[in-house]
């Protein structure tokens, strides 16, 4: 029996400017470019091990043993990785979130991320930072965003070669936090590999990705000088646009709660009396809630404060994905 293992460890990332549909589904080649910041505080840790005398691939999540259905889109992911390196064996995958899956704090990001390099550097493939993302975007699009660090920018590209993602700034460059307001953490109903697929069939779909551009350009600004008045205008519009296409499409997609609704008022209100806040959503009801480091505290107390938050989980701005072991 041969077996070949890896261990690596990626953080999920906060969207400031949101990737909302594919031009190509397949590759995930997005419909228009995006910015994150990586979660420091938030960790998947994945090992992968290839074993001659496995029947299929095995997926642990947390030490618990996942069905053959949520287990297809991580063979149909490994396939990419053993074409790479020319074999056919399975793998007994391990992976361990510290924060809720599903709950609207992309889990797949962190996953992909963490994913694409154990199972990578397990095969002894070397891969730079620029292929290592285009690799994790097949698993997930958001999880090409884990693997460089910092604040990361997704460029659209038009194929394979030419869509990932690279760092604007390391983490150290800006203390930001990312205070998630949970209001619930029940696994969304529709999830976003579905949701990229309605995103066309709203109205307002088309208008967004016009204007991404310029959005993309404002929040790379914003980063790169520190503005905080003008992330916060430009992530906020940019949350309402993806959410509104949501809203809009057919189905439509609604994932907000009324304690979404509530901790929006909140913290407009909040910034309106001088603290630096703004609000940012994914595809679930939880509240992203960006601060600079120093109001982490605050933030996270005065979110504590609502009733209809169930817990508050802050995290800095993070590195991007990272080898721990390696035996081969
Ligand atoms: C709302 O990357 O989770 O969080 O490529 O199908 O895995 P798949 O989708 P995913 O979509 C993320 C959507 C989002 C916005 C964002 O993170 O940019």
């Amino acid at each position: 029996m041969t077996s070949k293992s890896a261990t690596a460890k990626a953080h999920p990332n906060i969207a400031f400017i949101k990737y909302w549909g594919n031009s190509n589904s397949l590759l995930r080649i997005p419909a228009n470019g995006s910015i994150s910041m990586n979660l420091e505080s938030l960790f998947t840790k994945t090992t992968v091990i290839f074993d001659d005398t496995l029947p299929s691939d095995e997926f642990y999540l947390n030490g618990v043993l996942q069905s053959q259905e949520d287990t297809q889109r991580i063979t149909h992911f490994l396939n990419h990785i053993r074409n790479m390196a020319n074999i056919s064996s399975f793998a007994s995958i391990h992976s361990e979130n510290n924060f809720p899956t599903a709950a609207g704090i992309a889990s797949s990001a962190s996953a992909f991320a963490a994913l694409a390099l154990a199972a990578s550097a397990a095969l002894q493939i070397e891969l730079n930072e620029t292929a290592l993302s285009r690799l994790a975007r097949l698993g997930s699009g958001s999880a090409c965003r884990s693997v460089p660090s910092g604040y990361v920018e997704w460029q659209t590209g038009s194929c394979d070669e030419d869509s990932f993602a690279f760092s604007i700034a390391p983490p150290e460059h800006w203390h930001l936090s990312d205070c998630i307001a949970v209001v619930s953490s029940k696994p969304k109903k529709v999830g976003s590999s579905e949701g990229h697929e309605l995103a066309i069939s709203s109205p307002l779909q088309n208008s967004r990705i016009a204007d991404a551009p310029r959005r993309i350009s404002i929040c790379r600004q914003a980063i790169l000088e520190r503005d905080f008045d003008s992330l916060a205008s430009i992530i906020e519009i940019d949350c309402l646009w993806m959410h509104a296409v949501m809203m809009t499409s057919i189905p439509q997609l609604f994932y907000w709660a009324p304690a979404t609704l509530e901790i929006i008022t909140e913290v407009q209100d909040w910034r309106l009396h001088g603290l630096p806040v703004c609000y940012t959503i994914d595809a679930g009801a939880n509240v992203h809630v960006i601060t600079e480091s120093a109001y982490e505290k605050e933030v996270t107390f005065r979110l504590s404060q609502i009733p209809s938050v169930i817990h508050v989980i802050s995290s800095q701005c993070g590195r991007g994905v990272e080898l721990l072991s390696k035996i081969t």
